[in-house]
């Protein structure tokens, strides 16, 4: 898969189950069950030479609970400190919840495929995503408007259930400030609130009437497996190739480095040749994916 050439070389510790020390830099709670923590090595200089491509993901650990995958959500660019945000769904997210700035978290990665960006150069994007599904997107968005002039139109389109469901909701308008940048937000029928600005609609509907597509364009989407059923063929009639629409996929993993077999499916091994997809690529992969 394509990446930033610049993400090139970065060194990973000689044990590859041995997390680096992190200490968290700040936590920002986004709704009700969803939280960012910004972080960075305890090693200056590891926190100066680390490189990473936007797609790639990282195995976190909360010591005392365990490990989980996140994805790696700021930009490639950004490196004074990592980013990631999660969902409390079990017991190390849980434990995850109650983590302080301050305190020292591991990290090891970072693991798996990118985002095509250099197959990206030149064309219009249309970005989707659908409620908690934004971290793996906001990756790409940062990284597209931090290097604007070398891509065509931007578009985002991002759902969620409700308003409050909405995640790094207050960075919406700073991305749809830059040039010949679009963000389409919306909320299912039913949740939005009297000072809700954006659509009330199913992202699939509110993609449709987004007027975007052509030959040109490339796609990412990410989100539950009915906003990507939907979305698909809408983007397919728009005029995209299946080859030209991408996706990250999420599938149990344990090891992260292609050593457990957690994570196959068919013949591909998430945790590497993934989790970042074509629809071309998941389309051939077995129907109990
Ligand atoms: C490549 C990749 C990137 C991911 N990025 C993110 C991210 O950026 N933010 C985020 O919140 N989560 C992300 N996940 C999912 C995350 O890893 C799991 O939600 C987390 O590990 C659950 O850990 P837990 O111990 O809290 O839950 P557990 O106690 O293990 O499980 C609680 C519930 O979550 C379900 N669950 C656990 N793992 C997964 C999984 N991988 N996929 C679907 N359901 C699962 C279980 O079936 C169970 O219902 C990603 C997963 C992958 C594979
Ligand atoms: S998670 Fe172990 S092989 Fe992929």
């Amino acid at each position: 898969m394509n990446g930033d050439p610049a993400a090139e070389g970065t060194l990973a510790p000689s044990d590859p189950y041995l997390p680096e020390l992190m200490e968290v830099v700040s936590v920002t709670q986004q709704t009700s069950d969803v939280k960012s923590v910004r972080a960075r090595f305890l090693d200056p200089d590891r926190q100066r030479d680390f490189r990473f491509r936007v797609g790639q993901f990282g195995i976190w650990s909360r010591f005392g609970a365990g490990e989980s995958v996140f994805n790696l959500c700021g930009s490639s660019t950004w490196h004074d400190r990592l980013e990631f945000c999660f969902r409390r769904v079990g017991k190390v997210t849980d434990a995850f919840w109650g983590v302080q700035p301050g305190e020292v978290i591991g990290f090891r990665g970072p693991y798996g495929n990118s985002y095509p960006v250099q197959e990206w150069e030149g064309r219009d994007l249309v970005f989707v995503a659908g409620g908690i599904a934004m971290p793996p997107v906001r990756c790409a968005i940062w990284y597209c408007l931090e290097h604007r002039e070398r891509f065509g139109e931007i578009t985002v389109v991002y759902g969620a259930r409700s308003v409050a469901d909405l995640v790094f909701a207050d960075e919406l308008d700073q991305w749809a400030a830059h040039p010949r940048t679009r963000v389409v937000k919306t909320v299912d029928p039913g949740g939005r609130t009297p000072d809700w600005d954006g659509l009330e609609g199913f992202v699939p509907t509110v993609l449709a009437e987004a007027g975007v597509g052509g030959a040109d364009t490339s796609a990412l989407v990410v989100g539950p497996p009915v906003m990507i059923k939907y979305s698909l063929p809408v983007l397919m009639e728009a005029g995209l190739a299946p080859n030209r629409i991408h996706s990250s996929l999420e599938n149990r993993m344990k090891c992260g480095i292609g050593r457990c077999g957690r994570c196959n499916v068919g013949g591909t091994y998430l945790c590497k040749q993934g989790p970042v997809y074509s629809f071309e690529e998941i389309m051939a992969m077995p129907a109990d994916m």
